[in-house]
């Protein structure tokens, strides 16, 4: 599934993103929280979450790259959000951490930025529902797609054949399909639907790439035989 990122939205005109996201066919929403703190860049808090969840029912997926995410946790909930993703570099006991936002009562992700070692997230993996792989630094969105994300997600999905896997960053409809023939399940797309001209016709063309793709490991592309 692709999920449009809002960050690259005109916020005078959010209700209008909203609808014109939705009538593009998107099936859930991912809101980058940003604290300025944990990433050299401030974005939104609660209002905005809040203001979206008085006018629509689609799934509000929150990614919350902040220093003190147990903090905004219970607030993200009460203003609607259905999953919390946490960075795994903001906790000291990321185990912990998942469990307290998994009995708030919402799905959890764990994410993790390029440059941290894969170890930490070892010990909260069987407390969260979702591992969010950033696929470029978190902070901004327009940045080049990390390969290393890709070897990330491959490894993770041949280790949990069942566990969620999400991709965050630089994800187009260039390079959707290998992401997808790497294991990924939900696909974060910022400029690359938001900067189009028609909403609808980049988020079609992103699926199509991702029926394309082949997950267990060769990328077809359409017209194409596999070759491996
Ligand atoms: C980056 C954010 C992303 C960003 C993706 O820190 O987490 O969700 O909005 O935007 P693009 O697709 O433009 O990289
Ligand atoms: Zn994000």
């Amino acid at each position: 599934m692709v999920l449009p990122s809002v960050l690259n939205a005109d916020f005078g005109d959010l209700g209008g993103e909203l609808q014109r996201l939705t009538d593009a066919g998107a099936r859930a929403l991912h809101l980058d929280v940003m604290d300025g703190h944990f990433v050299p860049n401030l974005t939104f808090g609660m209002p905005i979450v809040e203001g979206l969840r008085r006018h629509t029912d689609l799934p509000l997926d929150v990614h919350l790259m902040i220093s003190d995410p147990l903090r905004y946790a219970g607030p993200m909930v009460d203003a609607g959000a259905d999953m919390l993703t946490f960075h795994v570099e903001a906790v000291d006991d990321p185990a912990a951490a998942a469990q307290s936002i998994a009995d708030l009562g919402v799905a959890v992700g764990v994410a993790i930025n390029p440059d941290a070692s894969m170890d930490q997230l070892e010990p909260c993996l069987d407390h969260v529902d979702m591992v969010l792989i950033m696929s470029v630094q978190a902070g901004f969105g327009g940045q080049a797609f990390n390969p290393i994300a890709l070897e990330r997600l491959r490894s993770l999905r041949n280790q949990y054949p069942d566990l969620l896997l999400e991709a965050d960053g630089g994800i187009k409809a260039s390079n959707i399909a290998d992401v997808r023939a790497a294991g990924c399940d939900c696909f974060v797309v910022g400029s690359a639907i938001l900067k189009s001209d028609d909403y609808g016709k980049a988020i079609d063309e992103l699926n199509d790439q991702i029926a394309s793709a082949n997950p267990s490991g060769a990328n077809i592309s359409p017209g194409q035989e596999a070759t491996r």
